[in-house]
């Protein structure tokens, strides 16, 4: 059986949006009906279901992690989009050891995750790292931003992780912001996708829905979009289109050949 795919989202620094990228691209990849559960990995500070508007439950993550269930009894079902999302409750317990993420992901019946997790090199990350194979970090256009992504990449590579790349968000395009190229190049890793600076984003999150849902024509959104595209997640893959193109037509023709259109 294939590996499963299992993919964090990572920062150097906090608050650049690695929590509002992992609602949009979980929810673009569900609506497309792909198989991508949405884990909060942030135990610090967990906000997936902040920003969807799921509260109320009394289990999550650190359910799991202290094996008093399996990880399908906490998922809970997204209204909106039918994405899955594994919580992380709000209270605080220090006693949790993220440690065996590994095994609760790997005895999980899901095959596909997308973790958001704490910034930097915060508690979890390591074990975060050690339970992915592919990473995505999230940047804003400041030295700060980058150069500590600079690190985590290193500590992911280092981990065998594979790093997809970067999405570099809250582009302004002001003269004071790094390039594209400048940040490229001082990370070593390709940016996947640019993400303006778009009030889309912070209204979506006071709506509580992801901004693919609350304002699909944003520029933010349209961004997502791309990233999902890019990732696989929506099912528009150009490569996937066109195959299906061809087998489509392949078999109109065999039907055509043999039905003696
Ligand atoms: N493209 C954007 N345009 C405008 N605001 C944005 C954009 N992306 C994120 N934000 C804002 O940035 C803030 C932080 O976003 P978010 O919570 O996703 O970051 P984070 O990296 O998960 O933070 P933390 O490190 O604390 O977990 C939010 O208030 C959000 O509205
Ligand atoms: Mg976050």
């Amino acid at each position: 059986m294939a590996e499963k795919r299992i993919i964090s989202i990572l920062s150097g620094k906090g608050g650049v949006g690695k929590t509002t990228l992992s609602v949009n691209l979980g929810a673009i990849a569900a609506s497309n009906g792909k198989e991508m559960v949405l884990v909060d990995g942030d135990l610090g500070n967990p906000s997936v279901g902040l920003h969807l508007g799921l509260w109320g439950y009394t289990a999550g993550l650190q359910s799991v992690l202290a094996a008093k269930c399996g990880l399908e009894q906490v998922t809970i079902v997204h209204p909106a989009t039918g994405m899955r999302v594994v919580p992380s409750t709000l209270e605080y317990s220090s006693n949790v050891k993220m440690s065996k993420l590994k095994d609760v992901l790997k005895a999980a019946t899901y095959r596909s995750f997308i973790i958001d997790s704490p910034p930097g090199i915060a508690s979890g990350v390591e074990e975060i790292l050690s339970s992915c194979n592919e990473t995505i970090v999230v940047v804003t256009p400041d030295i700060p931003s980058v150069m500590s992504a600079v690190k985590i990449i290193e500590i992911a590579r280092k981990k065998g992780v594979k790093v997809d790349g970067l999405v570099l968000n809250r582009v302004q395009n002001k003269r004071y912001e790094m390039h594209e190229k400048e940040i490229e190049s001082t990370c070593n890793v390709p940016i996947l996708v640019s993400i303006k600076e778009d009030r889309a984003v912070p209204e979506s999150i006071s709506a509580k829905m992801p901004a693919v849902l609350y304002a699909p024509k944003s520029k933010a959104s349209r961004s997502f979009q791309q990233l999902a595209t890019e990732l696989g997640f929506s099912g528009k893959a150009a490569g996937v289109k066109g195959r299906g193109g061809m087998m489509a037509r392949f078999f109109a023709w065999l039907s055509r050949l043999f039905g003696g259109e």
